[in-house]
């Protein structure tokens, strides 16, 4: 504990040497949100990363969270503490198909999810998060044909919701979302019966079809803050507890675990500890670094969908 302590120290002492700010997504470990300027989702950090004033963004996160810092702020210094953090959508999507889709395939539009790498991205015509996805694809002419890329399941409830027809879906999943069991959704409901459901679109349709409540992260996190229950079966990361318990500390909120690693933890965002942000901040490595023409390129995308309200 004390050990922890000097660490959490040290890092705001490094914070304010580097005048760097820290964002944290929402499934970072309770200790790394615990010292975070912003906790938020996507999107929210997104908006954040512009707006920026200072020397070093700090990203704990994913490492393509930290690539779309960087292309919003090409004259800042972008770290991350660890360059392994990468995403099982981001592995599933690498850019030589995207390339190859574009020339077959260049009447459609394509709408790439934000959790993708910085190649892709300069690859696409418009980005989304799992906040705006709909909003997104409305906003394009309903006679376009689109492509929305990687991931299947937030890619079919955007399709249902939208109503579109028009719209061809890359076969990527979240190893965390896509692996909840509906089964276990199921028995979660029968033991807390007057729980309600949450749950992130990445999940499949059968866990979808059960939620009361289907958004973001932070989507998530405010309805069950301003929802007059009690009880909740949260179907996302469960780093999203951290905020949860903060703003509504009296609510109880269940976790129900995948089939990938019997919990409801992203691997990936978990590798972030207190040590390697430290480090981090210490040497500003692992930095992220991209080059001038693919952030040129990536910008136009993310441009598009920062400016729609
Ligand atoms: P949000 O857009 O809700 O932050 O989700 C990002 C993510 O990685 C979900 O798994
Ligand atoms: Fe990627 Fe899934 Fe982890 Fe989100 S939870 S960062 S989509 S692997």
């Amino acid at each position: 504990m004390l050990a922890a302590v000097s660490i959490a120290e040290e890092i705001l002492d490094l914070k304010r040497q580097r005048r760097a700010i820290l964002l944290a997504h929402h499934y970072q470990r309770p200790e790394v949100q615990e010292l975070a300027d912003v906790i938020g989702d996507s999107l929210e950090l997104s908006r954040k990363a512009r707006n920026f004033q200072g020397d070093v963004i700090a990203f704990c996160g994913v490492w393509f969270m930290g690539e779309t810092a960087k292309v919003l702020n090409p004259d800042r210094i972008v770290v991350a503490p660890d360059r392994e953090a990468s995403c099982s959508l981001v592995e599933t999507c690498p850019v030589e198909p995207v390339r190859a889709f574009r020339r077959e395939h260049p009447d459609h539009v394509i709408v790439s999810y934000i959790n993708t790498s910085v190649e892709v991205k300069a690859e696409s015509d418009i980005l989304c998060t799992s906040r705006n996805a709909v909003q997104v694809v409305n906003s394009i002419p309903p006679e376009k044909p689109i492509l929305f890329l990687p991931d299947r399941n937030l890619g079919n409830y955007v399709k249902r919701q939208t109503g579109r027809a028009n719209m061809e879906i890359w076969q990527g999943a979240c190893m965390v979302h896509a692996t909840f069991p509906a089964r276990r959704v199921a028995e979660a409901r029968l033991e807390h019966p007057e729980a309600k459901v949450v749950a992130h679109p990445e999940c499949p349709e059968s866990v979808l079809a059960m939620a009361d409540f289907i958004g973001s992260t932070s989507a998530i996190i405010e309805w069950c803050a301003a929802s007059d229950a009690g009880e909740f079966i949260v179907m996302t990361e469960s780093g999203v507890n951290f905020s949860l318990q903060r703003l509504a500390p009296h609510k109880r909120f269940f976790y129900v675990p995948n089939e990938n690693c019997n919990c409801s933890e992203c691997p990936y965002m978990r590798l972030n500890t207190l040590e390697k942000l430290r480090d981090c901040l210490q040497r500003l490595e692992p930095r992220v670094e991209i080059p001038e023409e693919i952030m040129r390129r990536a910008l136009a995308p993310l441009e598009r969908m920062l400016a729609l309200k």
